[in-house]
């Protein structure tokens, strides 16, 4: 393997009843990465991770954990990947300790008190750890069924959905924890969400899905440069269609909006472009600049397909 691919998904199918969930969907998580799978409810995110998990397998196509096929060699495969789908598997009726005690023997992995503190700690969990479980709130039970995963140490940490029905100081918490994993400890990040602007901060790459099919595979970064904000420039009604033909001419993307015209350009070129229209007698009067997230680029970009 010339990369460093810790996942690699290919051409990946799962038929349901005769329909198609998932699509021929081909990704690479590298190493490091925190990898970001978004797509809206409904759009195969929690049927991709049980294929990846090998919870349920694939009609077609192939899911590989640093390099062990998840169908032929399930064993080696599954002891480089933590993962928690949709809810947390714990014992509501034990404390969060006696549910690691119970985790470590299920695995059969040997382990001394001071590493799973260890992993208590990495949570944050040390002070309710003695508490069941059951009155801990859903924050508190991810960060426990994390604590659970890293006892075997994963190269690759899958959450699906891990923010799903929490306050915002969950969120928030969830966060810093996923952003800690990643940089003080290495561990490869693989996080579903159905909200971009929830996970737009902690990723570096992003792979959009809408009804089972690839929409948008890429860096963040990339993204947002392709998104460039919007303007709305307010000019007079009878200029605005000139007012278009000139800035296409230049090769500005722009439309038109009732008495406005939205143009997409940077900052540092409105003066230009101002001067520009003034320079043809089309006058300015006002510009607002449009709330043009990386989130309504991705609610935009799950609507059109199908
Ligand atoms: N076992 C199943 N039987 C029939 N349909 C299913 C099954 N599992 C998932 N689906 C359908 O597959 C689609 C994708 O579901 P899911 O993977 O749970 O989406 P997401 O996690 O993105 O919300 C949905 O339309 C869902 O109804
Ligand atoms: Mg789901």
């Amino acid at each position: 393997m010339v990369k460093n691919s810790v996942l690699e998904v290919k051409k990946l199918c799962k038929e349901i009843d005769g329909k198609k969930i998932i699509n021929d969907l081909s990704f690479s998580v590298e190493k490091g990465q925190v990898f970001g799978f978004l797509g809206p409810n409904g759009s195969g995110k929690t049927t991709t991770i049980r294929m990846m998990t090998g919870m349920i397998k694939p009609t077609s196509g192939s899911v590989k954990i640093m390099g062990h096929d998840v169908q032929t060699n399930f064993y080696d495969a599954m002891k480089n990947m933590g993962a928690i789908v949709e809810h947390p598997a714990l014992f509501d009726y034990l404390s969060g300790w006696k549910n690691l005690i119970q985790s470590v023997r299920l695995t059969g992995e040997k382990h001394d008190e001071s590493y799973l503190k260890w992993c208590v700690e990495t949570v944050e969990l040390s002070d309710r750890i003695h508490d069941k479980v059951k009155s801990y709130s859903l924050g508190m039970k991810q960060r426990l069924a994390i604590a659970q995963s890293l006892i075997s140490s994963p190269k690759i940490l899958v959450l699906d959905e891990p923010t799903n029905g929490m306050d915002p100081s969950g969120i928030k918490d969830m966060r810093s924890l996923i952003k800690k994993l990643s940089v003080e400890y290495g561990i490869t990040i693989f996080i579903s969400s159905h909200l971009l602007s929830e996970i737009e901060n902690l990723c570096d790459h992003v792979l959009i899905i809408n009804k089972g099919t690839e929409v948008v595979n890429g860096s963040v970064r990339s993204l947002l440069e392709q998104n460039q904000p919007e303007f709305n420039f307010s000019i007079d009604p009878a200029k605005i269609n000139q007012a278009v033909l000139l800035l296409t001419e230049k090769n500005i993307k722009c439309s038109q909006s009732e008495d406005q015209i939205v143009v997409h350009t940077t900052r540092s070129d409105i003066p230009h472009l101002v001067n520009y229209l003034y320079e043809h007698q089309v006058f300015v009067y006002s510009i607002t600049k449009s709330d043009n997230s990386l989130e309504d680029y991705f609610i935009s970009v799950t609507r059109e397909v199908g």
